[in-house]
């Protein structure tokens, strides 16, 4: 049990509304370069979705959801035949470790996770259990596999400390120091905070109401050129420096978008467009992102065409998932003192 931890990667999305940007160039896109240098497992978290309206009591759209998200998986270059690429609700040990992880983790932790308030809103009390647990099934999700990296947004730090402390204290409180490995976020490059087209205060997110906030994988190149045609900037030329971004949110979000999708250092952006307007610069990023997402996009709706296909796929996934899993929880189930 004290061998040093093997590399393994473990990341996950929720199958609610359509994918967009931020998902892409936060998680997505790195998830495609980590496949060449470490066994993955890349789940689609429905029953994360469930947690909140979104995807609750809508059975028929979180099947279409789930699949979708799979797809763009794929789409974007998730190799299924290498990497591990499943559905959560087809694996039960999840849910078997986040109960037990319910019982590890602390009500004063959860009640410091900003997520939570942000998607509870005003009215904390009517929000699902599930939704306020959430970071636990998380923890549960890396740790039953014993995960050692997980590339995510920024949004998702603070959930990834939280499944670290979770580890640190089964390991101490159940006498196994390096049963669990304290697992690393994996939050790199110029996209791993995409923030909204009309307010570069606010995340780009699937909830927020206005399309024009956010492009979805699935838009076509009209869409994509019209939305970015529409961002919202401010009256002076772009900047020479990194320096110039400060105080121009709108501005250093769509460099910073340019840099993801172009895989270039935020710097050499900042070089090639200094001093030039807007409107130029939103013509080369939208011909860039044209370029980049809808051979994305025509990949997803190939797929997409053949769900039997995808369901196989998630099958032969979940089993290879439950193969590693499996042998962990029981593991576990000694630890905790399971008669099973
Ligand atoms: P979810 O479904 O909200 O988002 C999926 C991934 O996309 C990233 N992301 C962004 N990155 C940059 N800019 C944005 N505007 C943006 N919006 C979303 C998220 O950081 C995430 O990496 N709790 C997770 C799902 C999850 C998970 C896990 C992740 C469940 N279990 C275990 C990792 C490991 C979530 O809701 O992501």
């Amino acid at each position: 049990m004290s061998d040093a931890p093997k590399p393994l990667v473990f990341s996950g999305m929720q199958p609610t509304n359509t994918l967009h940007l931020g998902n892409y160039l936060g998680a997505l896109k790195n998830w495609v370069k980590i496949q060449e240098r470490m066994p993955c497992i890349y789940c689609v978290v429905d029953m994360h979705a469930i947690t909140a309206e979104a995807g609750y009591a809508k059975p028929a759209e979180l099947i279409r959801s789930t699949r979708e998200v799979a797809a763009a998986y794929i789409a974007a270059g998730v190799d299924p035949t290498r990497s591990i690429l499943c559905n959560q609700a087809q694996i039960p040990a999840h849910a078997e470790l986040a109960w037990i992880f319910n019982c590890v983790a602390r009500l004063g932790w959860l009640d410091r996770m900003t997520q939570f308030k942000e998607k509870s809103g005003k009215h904390k009390e009517r929000a699902s259990v599930g939704l306020y647990t959430y970071p636990v099934l998380m923890a549960a999700d890396i740790l039953l596999y014993k995960a050692t990296h997980v590339p995510v947004g920024e949004d998702q730090k603070q959930h990834l400390e939280l499944a670290r402390d979770v580890a640190q204290k089964f390991n101490n409180d159940f006498g196994a120091p390096d049963f669990f490995p304290l697992p690393e976020p994996v939050i790199q490059g110029p996209g791993t905070r995409v923030m909204s087209l009309r307010d570069g205060s606010k995340k780009m997110s699937k909830s927020d109401e206005s399309d024009y906030s956010r492009i979805n994988l699935t838009d076509g190149a009209d869409a994509i050129a019209q939305k970015i045609r529409k961002a919202k900037t401010d009256p002076a030329p772009l900047p020479d420096s990194e320096k110039g971004l400060e105080g121009r949110p709108e501005a250093e979000n769509l460099i910073n978008i340019y840099a993801a999708l172009a895989d270039e250092p935020r710097a050499a952006v900042i070089a090639q467009f200094a001093g030039q307007q807007f409107s130029a610069f939103k013509v080369a990023l939208a011909d860039l992102a044209v370029a980049r997402l809808t051979p994305v996009a025509a990949e997803m709706r190939r797929l997409l065409a053949d769900p039997a296909e995808i369901d196989r796929t998630l099958k032969a996934g979940a089993a290879r998932a439950s193969a590693i899993a499996e042998p962990i929880l029981a593991d576990v189930k000694k630890l905790v003192g399971f008669l099973v």
